[in-house]
Formats: C-alpha cells, sequence, structure tokens
C-alpha cells in the first residue's frame, strides 16, 4: 500500500495535548511543547518549510513574515475566530488559503462578555480586592454600591455570532437589547431577541447604559469606538470590550474614565497585549482581565479540533470549512 504523504504542519504555541496527539496522528507536526512564542526569525523559518503554518492571536502573520514563505506553504490554519493577526491580503495574493475557528467559542466568549458587565457593574471585583485586604470595616447600607443591570439599555457593536449570544443572555438578565451592525439581522432574530437596530452607531451610543464591543478587528473597525465617538456616551454608560482592543481608543477610554466622564470599563482585551496603559491599571472603576475570553479547555479542545478540520479537508484537495476571505471583513 502507498503510504500518503502527511502535510508539514508547524503549530506556533502550546495546545491542549489530546489536539497535539492527534495532530501527531495525522500530521507530519512540528508542536510547540515548551510554548515560547516564536521570533520574526523562527515564523520565517517556519514559513519557509510547512505546508501548513497554525498560529495564533500571538503571532503576527505579516507581510514581512508572508514574503519568506516558501512554495510548499498553502494554508494558515489560524487557531481562533479572529484573523486580525494575519495579513489576509498579502495571503491572498499569495494564493494561500487562510482558515480560522468560528462558532466553537461563541458561548464561552458571549459568558464573559456576560461576566464582565456584571462585574464592572457590580464592582464585583473591587470587593473582591476589598475582602482579600483585611480593609473591610463591616456592612453599611450605603458603601460598594453598584448599577442594577435589570432594565437597562445594552448596546451590542457587532451582531454577529458572539454579540447575538450575547443579547440572548442579557435578555435574560433583564436587559433591553440595541445593537448596531454593517447590516441589519434578519427579523425572526430581531423579534426572539425585541432588538432594536440603530444604523447609526453615534445615536445608540448616546441612549444605551452599556456598550458591548463584538466585532472583529478589521481595517474598518480599528477605534470604531473613537475619542469622538466615546464623548456621546452618558456619564453612568459603561464599555465592555471581549472582541479586540484595537477596537476602541484605549487612550480616550482612559481618560474619560479617570474624569469620571464615563462609569466604567470592562476589558478582556488591550490595544497593545500583553501591555495595557497604566493609567487603567490605577482605576478602580475597572475590570480587566488578561484575554481570557475564550479560555476554557472544553473550548481550547474544540478549536485545536476545528483547525485539524480544515487542514485535513485542505490536505484531502477541498476548500476547508472555515475558508476566511478578506471580503468577509
Ligand atoms: C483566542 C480570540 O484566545 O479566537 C479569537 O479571536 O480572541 C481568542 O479567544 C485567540 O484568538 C487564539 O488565537
Amino acid at each position: 500500500m502507498v503510504q500518503k504523504i502527511k502535510p508539514k504542519v508547524v503549530v506556533t504555541r502550546k495546545l491542549p495535548d489530546v489536539v497535539e496527539t492527534r495532530m501527531m496522528e495525522l500530521f507530519d507536526v512540528e508542536l510547540n511543547l515548551e510554548d515560547k512564542p516564536m521570533s520574526v526569525a523562527e515564523l520565517k523559518e517556519a514559513v519557509q518549510h510547512a505546508d501548513v503554518l497554525v498560529p495564533t492571536v500571538t503571532d503576527k502573520i505579516n507581510a514581512a513574515i508572508l514574503s519568506s514563505a516558501g512554495p510548499n506553504l498553502r494554508l494558515i490554519a489560524n487557531f481562533g475566530t479572529g484573523v486580525d493577526n494575519v495579513d489576509l491580503a498579502t495571503a491572498q495574493r499569495k494564493g494561500i488559503t487562510v482558515s480560522n475557528t468560528p462558532d466553537v467559542l461563541t458561548e464561552d466568549t458571549a459568558d464573559m462578555t456576560m461576566g464582565l458587565i456584571i462585574a464592572t457593574s457590580r464592582r464585583l471585583t473591587e470587593g473582591e480586592r476589598i475582602a482579600r485586604s483585611g480593609e473591610w470595616k463591616g456592612w453599611s447600607p450605603t458603601w460598594m454600591m453598584g448599577h442594577r443591570i435589570h432594565g437597562k439599555r445594552l448596546g451590542i457593536v457587532g451582531m454577529g455570532r458572539i454579540g447575538q449570544a450575547v443579547a440572548k443572555r442579557a435578555q435574560a438578565f433583564g436587559m433591553s437589547i440595541h445593537y448596531h451592525n454593517r447590516h441589519r439581522v434578519h427579523e425572526d432574530v430581531e423579534n426572539a431577541l425585541e432588538a432594536t437596530y440603530w444604523e447609526s452607531l453615534d445615536q445608540m451610543l448616546a441612549r444605551v447604559d452599556v456598550v458591548s464591543v463584538n466585532c472583529p478587528h478589521t481595517p474598518g473597525t480599528y477605534h470604531l469606538l473613537s475619542a469622538r465617538r466615546l464623548k456621546y456616551l452618558q456619564p453612568h454608560a459603561i464599555v465592555v470590550n471581549a472582541s479586540r482592543g484595537e477596537v476602541v481608543d484605549e487612550n480616550a477610554l482612559t481618560r474619560m474614565l479617570s474624569k469620571g466622564e464615563i462609569a466604567g470599563a470592562g476589558l478582556d482585551v488591550f490595544e497593545n497585549e500583553p501591555a495595557i496603559n497604566p493609567k487603567l491599571l490605577e482605576l478602580d472603576n475597572v475590570v480587566l482581565l488578561p484575554h481570557m475570553g475564550s479560555a476554557t479547555i472544553e473550548g481550547r479542545i474544540d478549536m485545536g479540533e476545528r483547525v485539524i478540520i480544515n487542514i485535513q479537508t485542505f490536505a484531502d484537495g477541498h476548500t476547508p470549512p472555515d475558508r476566511v476571505i478578506e471580503t468577509m471583513f
């Protein structure tokens, strides 16, 4: 029997054991067991000899890296839904297919968004810090008051899979759903979520109590929540972001939070990860998490399986199910 040639797959970060074991069975794979992020030189070397690269959000697969790609590199199977770490236009020009891992992290990311909405409105991490500090003087009727979320208006920026999953949760918490999206969603979805569509993001921002960023980062959404737009928010409003830091002007947001021009922020993502604006770290009215929106063991295994399906389908000569094309964004 002729043995099938296995594709050479380079994985840039440590993945769950079960995913790596399956990859070992199926592919000629180079793993990164130590999980040390690859340098630019190492990435260039990887794309020179790989058939398939499996990067993550921490690898910037830009034009410079892609210019080193060898003739065999035909697929970038991103471990992640967001593909802003990959220069899609250059990949497309070079005939390199790109795939991602949609769906499998929708629920986890929506849970984290809801967690941020509650944690920020009800000052959870601030209270936790006080409880641990030994400085808690005892209960008082007017101390550590947050804001109720029931009955408040939530403005979702980006009503895709994750935005809709956030809406479903928020609806169950008694919030009313508002959204801005490039396209209005199907009326059945709108009806089920009792959602109000705003063509104008500016107008929506001026009217909601909580803003949740759930759109991808693309050239078109960079600083979508700009200094100018953030000014539309009411002083009691809070902003949560479990998408990408680049969608919000982090400096402008920080300035407004410091001056009390908005009430709070819950952020799982930052513009220059892993760096966080030091002024944000000084504020009490923010909940800051280290990009852990999809960090569940189940989610990470599902993401790995999705990557494997994309590679295997491509190796079998078909279009990977999660192929990404630039115009999708
Ligand atoms: C992942 C994410 O942690 O999939 C995404 O877009 O933001 C994440 O939840 C990361 O991207 C993995 O590469």
